[in-house]
């Protein structure tokens, strides 16, 4: 049989990141919900800001597909790349039906305009998001291995504990129902760095872009914690914070 020449590096980047996972920024949330303190305003902070970042991967993967040339890697992997933008544009607008169908805002321009939901140029939402973009001029397979052997192994984690804590059959519905594309994600993302990633150089640039894509990840999660139990962010406490106010007022 043929040895895959990523298999060890795979099990590696999958081992620090479930590692990682184990307590999460979120963990105060998952606390509120197991002990019914997540009230209907937090919930709704909570999704519209999630929903802000699904937003972001039509910009991000916009990018990465144009990184990608005519026979650089086989069909069956940019078949795998379609389905995953497939499923992130269904995740954003599950997380706009969401909203609408709980009536926490009464047409799409809401959430556009709610803090939570409004794009600014100087938060963890978007230092994640540019992270994410700047790998478009990366290998294929270390940009996979980056997103979806690092935040989406922390996500699934999250995810997984918060449905199980929630109550309300919506809510709970909206992060049940990712269990499924995230979990194929992660596979993906190891059967790409398994079968592409074979030179050392490759392998310590997988290892790096996980590393800060983890970061970055882990920055937008605690924002978004402060954000649904309305503290202030790192953001705008810091020199940028009066602009920052400016932005998402
Ligand atoms: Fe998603």
């Amino acid at each position: 049989m043929i040895e895959l020449p990523g298999k060890a590096l795979a099990r590696e980047l999958i081992e620090r990141s479930r590692g990682a996972a184990r307590s999460t920024p979120l963990d105060p949330i998952i606390a509120m919900a197991r002990e019914k303190r997540l009230d209907d305003g937090a919930a709704f902070r909570l999704v519209c800001r999630l929903w802000a970042l699904e937003r972001l991967f039509y910009y991000i993967y916009g990018g990465w597909g144009q990184g990608l040339e005519l026979n650089d890697f086989p069909p069956g992997v940019k078949y795998l790349f379609a389905r995953q933008i497939m499923d992130e544009s269904t995740h954003e607008m599950l997380y706009m039906d969401t909203m609408l169908r709980k009536g926490w805002i009464e047409k799409q321009r809401d959430a556009f305009e709610h803090p939570c939901g409004r794009f600014a140029i100087n938060c963890a939402l978007s230092s994640y998001a540019y992270t994410l973009r700047y790998f478009a001029s990366y290998p294929h397979s270390v940009r996979i291995a980056a997103l979806n052997l690092g935040p989406k192994i922390v996500e699934l984690a999250w995810m997984e504990q918060l449905a199980a804590a929630l109550d309300d059959p919506i809510v709970k519905g909206v992060f049940e129902s990712q269990f499924v594309e995230n979990r194929s994600h992660i596979n993906m993302g190891r059967r790409i760095v398994e079968e592409h990633i074979a030179t050392p150089f490759e392998s310590e640039l997988a290892r790096r872009v996980t590393e800060s894509a983890c970061k970055d990840y882990a920055k937008f999660l605690r924002e978004l914690v402060n954000l649904v139990m309305e503290r202030e962010t790192e953001e705008q406490k810091g020199p940028m914070g009066a602009i920052f106010q400016r932005v998402i007022e």
